[in-house]
């Protein structure tokens, strides 16, 4: 009898599915509750890295505005900036799904919008899925998506986009608005987005949305009981100079390249390289 790999079960991290992690994989992850890592890529080698790690979900963030274009918020990137990074992204890997975040001012303006914006990501960079942030405001562009046959990752809590409105980079979702956050969870799964990122809200308040609904939440600053975890490469990696409180620097690549580079520039000046053994003969 032939069996058909799709409809395999595989744990979402490390599982060999010989294809692209689907929506699927991910809704029954939760059903197992099984959690698994998420983190950024922008480009094709740190892509494949990861993929071949077995990370099962790239995210192309639109925090390419500061980790890639040196902005100091996410507000400036375009989709111009962002499409060759996603395809990038696409074209290093062969089993995660690649999620595009939609830049600030690519969808808010309507369902039509967000659904040309979501299509070009689709078409011309090969993404799998979109991210968009925010709640109640943006449930018609979710209903768009969705059924126009493109899966949507939400964002809530501390939506970068919205640095503005909330004046600075704070913990959202203390006290009553924990609330609207939950009502907004359950009014996005509603609409059919298949997973929810909560960004730097009270472990407390992420534990009861993950709990509550039944597509995965994927925290970051969010506590331990989310199903998903994400953080942004560049953070977890060290090479970011001041990184969050929720930040977990896994390695300390800023010191790293530093030794290396002025290793190299050292051999250059004192005339040790290249040897032979970098020479042709
Ligand atoms: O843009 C990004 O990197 C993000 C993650 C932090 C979730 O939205």
């Amino acid at each position: 009898m032939s069996s058909s790999v799709t409809s395999r079960p595989t744990a979402l991290y490390g599982g060999q599915t010989g294809r692209r992690v689907t929506v699927r994989d991910i809704a029954a992850a939760k059903e197992r509750g099984e959690r698994w890592p998420m983190v950024t890529a922008y480009d094709a080698m740190t892509a494949r890295i990861f993929d071949e790690a077995g990370i099962p979900v790239l995210l192309v963030g639109d925090s390419a505005a500061m980790v890639v274009y040196g902005y100091d918020s996410t507000l400036p990137v375009s989709v111009d900036d962002l499409m060759p990074l996603t395809a990038a992204v696409v074209r290093g890997s062969s089993r995660a799904m690649v999620v595009a975040d939609l830049p600030f001012g690519s969808y808010q303006a309507s369902p039509r919008q967000a659904l040309e914006t979501a299509v070009r990501f689709m078409k011309e960079a090969g993404a799998h899925a979109v991210k968009l942030e925010g709640g109640r405001r943006v449930l018609p562009q979710v209903e768009a998506l969705v059924s126009a046959g493109i899966p949507v990752m939400a964002h809530l809590g501390l939506t970068p986009q919205s640095v503005n409105v909330f004046g600075g980079y704070r913990v959202q979702g203390r006290g009553q608005s924990g609330d609207e956050l939950m009502a907004d969870a359950k009014d996005l799964e509603a609409a059919g987005a298949f997973s929810v990122v909560l960004e730097c809200v009270p472990a407390d308040l992420a534990q009861r949305v993950t709990t509550s609904l039944s597509i995965p939440t994927i925290g970051i600053g969010a506590g331990p009981s989310t199903d998903a975890q994400v953080l942004v490469w560049q953070d977890l990696m060290g090479l970011t100079e001041r990184p969050a409180k929720f930040v977990k620097k896994y390695f300390n690549l800023a010191e790293e390249m530093d030794r290396a580079v002025r290793s190299f520039a050292d051999e250059v000046t004192a005339g040790s390289f290249p040897t032979p053994e970098h020479s042709y003969h």
